[in-house]
């Protein structure tokens, strides 16, 4: 069953559980993803970065979620991830994805809001859901220094003006987390996340929840994350086992041998994400 995110988030604000966005590179890791969602019933969103979907092309990635949504009662979302730019998002929603991120953060706050306004015009009026971002979730590395940390978090009294004047459906949040690979145990500030959900009327997102501990991510859910994305997992768990299947055969060449038991792995890890986010049984 193919689906808004809006709608997947207004059922997790209900039910009080976060659904868990998987950014997808290959088809086995979309198998994979939408495997996990089926084996625990849970309801599950499909992410694909802007540099994915040109890889794979946005036509392709759409066909392949909309068929596979349509052979399932799972709701299943197809989100454009970290959309940087216009063009982007109109091409996005012209093909058919179901919700799109816009990215203004690296622009001070009332360049994000205009941009985010363009996008929530050109997407709202498709039914697509809109996911802003305020703060920036700092990048591949978590080195930077705690002045700089802070400087790059959200703002509680920012992220009610930035909702209030564009409009998005969804809010991602800078509380501490980072894309990839963490450096050391990540801390969330929850007191962060506590006011600016008090503040804030739309579902919030965590992103760089790969390397999270659980306790924190479900901390993070108590208090109202409701959408939380995983990329990096994903991408270890394909590379690990590759890595060791292609080092234990050198004779191997048949590309099913090595994508399939990754594709397993992924399936593992996602499963596991699904129980944590307390998502599973609930499609
Ligand atoms: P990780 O790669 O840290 O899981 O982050 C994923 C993400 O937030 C994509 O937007």
């Amino acid at each position: 069953m193919f689906v808004t995110m809006k709608e997947q988030l207004k059922k997790a604000e209900e039910g009080k559980y976060a659904v868990g966005m998987f950014n997808v590179m290959t088809v086995e890791m979309l198998q994979a993803v939408i495997d996990a969602a089926e084996e625990t019933r849970s309801p599950v969103i499909v992410g694909t970065s802007e540099g994915m979907a040109k890889y794979i092309g946005m036509r392709n990635i759409e066909a392949m979620v909309r068929i596979a949504a349509e052979s399932t009662d799972i709701p299943i979302s197809l989100h454009l991830d970290h959309g940087k730019d216009i063009e982007t998002i109109k091409d996005a929603v012209e093909v058919g994805y179901s919700s799109v991120m816009i990215d203004g953060s690296k622009h001070p706050l009332e360049e994000n809001i205009a941009i985010t306004c363009e996008g929530v015009a050109i997407a709202s009026s498709k039914g697509v859901t809109v996911e802003g971002e305020l703060g920036r979730i700092v990048g591949t590395e978590d080195t930077v220094f705690v002045t700089e940390r802070e400087k790059s978090m959200t703002i509680p009294d920012e992220a009610e003006r930035f909702t209030n004047e564009t409009g998005v459906d969804c809010l991602a949040v800078s509380i501490g987390n980072a894309h990839g690979l963490y450096k050391g145990e990540p801390k969330l500030d929850f007191d962060r996340l506590r006011a600016i959900k008090s503040r804030v009327n739309v579902p919030l997102v965590l992103h760089g929840a790969s390397g999270i501990p659980d306790d924190a991510v479900q901390e993070a859910i108590t208090i109202g994350i409701r959408k939380i994305n995983i990329a990096t997992d994903l991408q270890v768990a394909f590379t690990v086992r590759v890595r060791a299947i292609l080092k234990d055969d050198s004779k191997i060449y048949d590309p099913r041998k090595i994508l399939g038991p990754a594709k397993e792995d992924i399936k593992s890890v996602v499963k596991n994400k699904m129980n944590l986010f307390m998502s599973a049984g609930k499609a």
